[in-house]
């Protein structure tokens, strides 16, 4: 029997900020210890994890010395080399520091978008040095409460002005890193810039380097708009841009949970996994989460090793889902095949359809039995097939 044990083939990463979350919030204290980034890889290599992320603050904290900054990198190397975890993706704090209240890229003062232009561009040195690939560009206080206060048009074109301006800088070093923009349509700000997948796919394609420019779409910023995020997956991935994936659990439409994967929407959870892995991705399966307040460190790691868990389970009902016949068979009467096949022939022109005659009474008598074919991945999903 399958004990559903993660293994680094499984791509399964975490950021530094997710297990070392303190448990502070809007009405409460931190609950938690501050966790050591040498001590957080040891940990999760220990769980079957692949790597680890970071904000720049998360592994440096503000105001550290060089010297100080050097004993800690050294430090974190020293675990990475050790245990063999990987440091995929970086990406940069660009929130906490009371500057950022109006935002870094989109803030309305210049100076501030000039210095947050410069704290992305120095991370990215060290995030390269660590051999990440992918630097995940997360807007944090980039958005408004005020459709006064923010010149939304500006707003884009400075956000495009930044983004042009750090690829240039890693084409210009040569570096193998390509952007992913984390879309979330709220909090902290009350409307955040690009809210959605769909948003950001709509805005790469006016950057001067569209192609190194994908997106880091979030289980629960979708949700959060009462989105289908399997859908925005779907399109992330047919526009080829589905460059990082941050897995989480969220419960309708409410403020970010950031709740452990498979928490939440579990039907989602388990087609998410199927298109995943059906559509061969390749990149990490990066668990962004936040242990919940009550929990102590054992909960902490309990539910780190949940997040993979859970997505192995439902990657093994996934393809039971799949290689069942009477699965094969329902998706044939549910005519899912048959939306594959190009609309007009190879050999057709429009003249063929416009001649054509369509029984409308019969075919508007047509069922489409996706009743049945949903309550088999239920059923799948549930454990009983
Ligand atoms: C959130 C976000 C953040 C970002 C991360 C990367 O929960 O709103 O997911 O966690 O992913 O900060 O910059
Ligand atoms: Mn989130
Ligand atoms: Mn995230």
């Amino acid at each position: 029997m399958n004990d559903y044990r993660p293994v680094p083939e499984d791509r399964f990463t975490f950021g530094l900020w997710t297990v070392g979350w303190r448990g502070v919030n809007t009405f409460g204290d931190p609950v938690r210890p501050p966790l050591d980034g040498a001590e957080a890889v040891r940990r999760l290599a220990d769980l079957g994890a692949y790597g680890v992320t970071f904000h720049d603050d998360d592994l440096v904290p503000p105001g550290t010395s060089p010297d100080g900054r050097e004993a800690i990198l050294d430090r974190f190397r020293r675990a990475l080399d050790d245990t063999g975890l990987k440091v995929p993706m970086v990406t940069t704090n660009l929130f906490t520091h009371p500057v950022f209240r109006d935002g870094g890229f989109t803030s309305n003062s210049r100076d501030v978008r000039r210095y947050a232009i410069r704290k992305v561009a120095r991370n990215i040195d060290l995030a390269v040095s660590f051999g990440a690939t992918t630097y995940v560009c997360w807007g944090g206080q980039d958005g408004a409460e005020s459709e006064a206060g923010k010149d939304q048009a500006a707003a884009l074109d400075r956000l495009r002005e930044a983004f042009d301006i750090l690829c240039g800088y890693v084409r210009d070093q040569g570096y193998d890193l390509r952007f992913a923009i984390e879309p979330k349509p709220n909090e902290p700000r009350g409307d955040v810039l690009l809210p959605t997948v769909g948003h950001a796919l709509a805005f790469i394609r006016e950057l001067e380097h569209p192609e190194m420019v994908g997106v880091n779409p979030e289980v629960g910023h979708e949700q959060m708009a009462g989105l289908n995020f399997a859908h925005g997956v779907a399109q992330a991935l047919w526009a080829g841009k589905l460059f990082h994936i941050d897995l989480n659990g969220q419960r309708g439409v409410k403020y970010d949970q950031d709740l452990r994967f498979g928490a939440g929407d579990l039907k989602e959870a388990f087609f998410l996994v199927d298109l995943l892995e059906r559509a061969g991705y390749e990149g990490p399966r990066h668990f962004d989460f936040k242990p919940p307040r009550t929990e102590d460190m054992s909960g902490v790691w309990e539910s780190a090793a949940a997040c993979m868990r859970n997505y192995l389970i439902l990657r093994e009902r996934a393809a039971a889902f799949r290689a069942d016949p009477e699965v094969v068979e329902a998706l044939a009467a549910a005519r899912v095949p048959e939306l594959s096949r190009s609309t007009l022939g190879g050999d057709e022109t429009l003249a063929d359809l416009m001649a054509e005659e369509i029984d409308l009474a019969a075919v508007g008598e047509r069922g489409y039995h996706f009743e049945r074919l949903d309550q088999l991945a239920l059923e799948h999903l549930m454990g009983v097939r």
